[in-house]
């Protein structure tokens, strides 16, 4: 049987690290919605297309051929993983993201991708859209100054020089755009297990939702393929 398992929450929760942890764990393809809605920012970025220009999104999406390897984002040959983390697509991403046909086509190929593999994925409207079926389903928060915190040293890690209050407005900025916009807003989905991951490590949340998904798995007499 399948395994699908669906993370949201709010930008920098925490949330492709711990499905990183938890793919390997559980031997399933890990899936960051994120990057692909920040792959068609870069891209929309790079050829001047604003987000008010549907149709020309249309075209370039179109254009794009994008697919995971070893947890790198590439699309159209070319690895993108790093490029979209900067700050200047963090800032656009939640614009183009609000967009309905960015938004379908997006939400198609990941159910696609959920069907040929088992899939932990990760975004914002994982439980309550994409995988509305999913056999698990959690949802992530932890306070703004905690994400934004995290955020900073993984970039500052990273090598990308970035102003800790600047981070802090983009969150709440884009938090306010994901959670307001009329197309599947960031929202926890009823049957959604909540974690609180201010005050646990990484691994603490890893942990508990490894169990979560471990019992359920008994419960089911469910093994992975
Ligand atoms: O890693 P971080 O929490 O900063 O965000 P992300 O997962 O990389 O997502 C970047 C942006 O893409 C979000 O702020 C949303 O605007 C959009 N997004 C979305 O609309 N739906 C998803 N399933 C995933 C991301």
């Amino acid at each position: 049987m399948k395994l699908t398992i669906a993370v949201d929450g709010p930008a920098g929760a925490g949330k492709s690290t711990i499905a990183k942890l938890i793919a390997e764990r559980f031997n399933i393809m890990y899936i960051n919605t994120g990057a692909m809605y920040r792959a068609v920012a870069l891209f929309a970025m790079r050829r001047n297309i604003g987000s008010e220009d549907a149709d020309g999104l249309i075209g370039m999406i179109n254009s794009l051929e994008m697919h995971f390897d070893k947890n790198k984002l590439i699309v159209n040959g070319e690895d993108v993983s790093e490029l979209i983390i900067q700050p200047e697509v963090s800032k656009k991403v939640s614009e183009y993201a609000a967009v309905k046909e960015v938004r379908q086509h997006l939400l198609k190929l990941q159910q696609d991708m959920s069907k040929k593999y088992s899939v932990i994925m990760d975004g914002r409207d994982i439980g309550t859209a994409v995988l509305e079926d999913a056999f698990i389903k959690f949802y992530l928060i932890a306070s703004a100054e905690e994400r934004a915190l995290r955020r900073y040293r993984e970039l500052m890690e990273k090598g990308i020089d970035v102003e800790f209050e600047s981070i802090l407005e983009d969150i709440n900025k884009r938090d306010y755009t994901d959670s307001h916009r009329e197309l599947n807003p960031l929202r926890k989905a009823a049957d959604a297990i909540e974690i609180d991951s201010s005050k646990l490590s990484i691994e603490e949340v890893a942990e508990v939702m490894s169990e979560h998904i471990e019992n359920k798995m008994k419960k089911y007499g469910m093994t992975v393929n």
